[in-house]
């Protein structure tokens, strides 16, 4: 093994991406592959675990193949992936139990409703830094041993194992040697406390989830055993691991105290780090782990909305409004200047601040000179509108802590090269956005992982020293309108909640 190459492996909710990194951090090669999205009752969402895992090596094998780079010339690979999403396999044979069970999936809300009602509240968040709901893999995990026939017996004798994603896929690559997951993902599934770093049989017992399938927890940056040699032809180095947001906040250089990130991506995802130790949000944000090394952890705040990027892609593939996403910039310059309409992308309910998983969407303000520019123009803007009630939240839990308020956002992630959009949302958030020259920093940080823990790079200082700005945008928009706009949002979300 050897050669200073280095392959991201990212695991998206809608699609599976190979990219091979120079270890100057820039992407030379990309394959991708569009991931299905199974809806097996309303509010369900599925993956197929077996077309997750042939996507994979297909997209790696198609970026070595394409770059002409051999197995051999690879440093190492780094795994990022959707997080939270749930999936059971067979120790001894490796078969998934059930279909993998997605992150946006609500099926256990009245389970987490009891568990709220049983007052349990307070203790899963100060050892867990998450909320009780459906959005976390542990009862999603609970959800699959009580529902498959025989799972409780076989996990009673030791013969199933649960990873998220990213573990799964490492199981799979190292032909079953590895059952490890890195702490980011360990953070994100209700069952680890992120004050001691171990699995807590406390909430092992409420969730009922036996220990014995659980994965190992490592730093991001590691040993994470090799590659089949098979697979590749030769065995290749598995040296990084982290969950999607907590990689693009890697990719973005997020390593100070107060540095900030939102990715547009399936859902948008706000992290600013906290340092070395976790902070009780008061605004129902989330405490997290944002990057663990040789042992020790470092902290974010997340807050997490659950529809972005797929509102666009639900006005493109369910309204058919328009064939490409890259329309949606001049639709949003052509609409009325004039229009009213707001948009909540509830779909599956709605994430920070508001935690309310019986919410669902809505178009409002409609009138008869409504077209396609305003609606398209409508769902941008909730984009926005939505990341400010997190920079809102977030702001306040840090002037709380006597820490400053957000001063600038880094944004990464595929809507981010549409101009408009940017503009309103340093318009909304009243402060500057500043979108990076690589904006595929989800799948840089799992490279720079991979890099770190393959000794290619010494500290997170040589990985900061490569971020650069492509353009920043300032606030323009009035105070008044601003503040009118705003109040509109905030209406708009009030109808969506409140229940008859
Ligand atoms: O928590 C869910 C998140 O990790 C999914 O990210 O990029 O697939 O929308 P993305």
């Amino acid at each position: 093994m050897g050669g200073r190459h280095l392959l991201a492996i990212d695991q998206g909710t809608t699609s599976t991406r190979a990219i091979l990194f120079g270890e100057d951090g820039s992407p030379r090669f990309e394959a991708r592959r569009e991931l299905r999205q199974i809806y097996p009752a309303q509010g369900w969402v599925e993956h197929d675990g077996e077309e997750i895992w042939t996507a994979t090596l297909e997209v790696a094998r198609e970026v070595l193949g394409a770059s002409g780079i051999s197995a051999r010339e690879v440093a190492a690979i780094g795994i990022t992936n959707q997080r939270e999403t749930t999936c059971v396999w067979e120790r001894r044979t490796g078969r998934l139990l059930h279909h993998a069970i997605v992150w946006q999936d609500r099926r256990t809300a009245e389970t987490c409703a009891r568990l709220r009602a049983a007052g349990a509240e307070a203790m899963v968040a100060a050892k867990t830094g998450l909320l009780i709901d459906p959005y976390f893999s542990g009862t999603k995990l609970a959800w699959i041993l009580d529902h498959v026939p025989e799972a409780r017996h076989l996990a009673a004798r030791g013969e199933l194992a649960f990873g998220t994603i990213d573990s799964f896929l490492l199981w799979r690559l190292t032909g079953g040697r590895v059952h490890a997951t890195d702490a980011t993902n360990a953070a994100r599934t209700l069952l680890f406390d992120i004050n001691t770093q171990k699995w807590d049989q406390g909430l092992l017992d409420l969730i009922d989830v036996p220990a014995n399938v659980l994965p190992e927890v490592r730093d991001c940056a590691g040993d994470f055993g090799e590659t089949e040699p098979g697979l590749f032809g030769a065995a290749i180095a598995i040296r990084g691991i982290a969950g999607d947001q907590q990689s693009a906040a890697i990719g973005q250089a997020c390593f100070a105290p107060g540095s900030i990130k939102a990715t547009y991506g399936t859902g948008c995802f706000v992290l600013v780090n906290t340092g070395d130790a976790p902070i009780a949000s008061h605004h129902r944000l989330l405490s997290t782990v944002a990057l663990r090394q040789a042992g020790r952890p470092s902290f974010a705040l997340e807050g997490s909305i659950f529809v972005a990027g797929a509102a666009v892609q639900w006005l493109r593939d369910g309204l058919r409004l328009f064939k490409g996403a890259a329309e949606t910039e001049a639709l949003a310059r052509a609409a009325r200047p004039d229009s009213a309409v707001y948009m909540v992308p509830a779909f599956t309910g709605l994430g920070a601040p508001h935690w309310n998983p019986d919410a669902r969407g809505a178009i409002l303000g409609l009138t008869r000179d409504t077209g396609i520019a305003e609606i398209v123009r409508a769902t941008l803007e909730a984009i926005a509108f939505q990341t400010r009630d997190l920079i809102e939240a977030i702001g306040n839990d840090l002037a709380e802590q006597g820490r400053p308020r957000p001063a600038s956002l880094r944004v990464d992630g595929g809507m981010v090269v549409n101009d408009w959009a940017m503009q309103f949302l340093a318009d909304m958030l009243g402060i500057p956005v500043e979108r990076p020259k690589v904006t595929e920093t989800t799948a840089l940080g799992a490279a720079f992982l991979a890099g770190l823990g393959a000794g290619i790079y010494k500290s997170t200082d040589d990985l900061a020293r490569t971020w650069a700005l492509d353009r920043r945008f300032e606030p323009r928009m009035s105070a008044p309108e601003r503040a009118d706009r705003w109040a509109g949002w905030q209406q708009a979300v009030a109808r969506v909640v409140s229940r008859p």
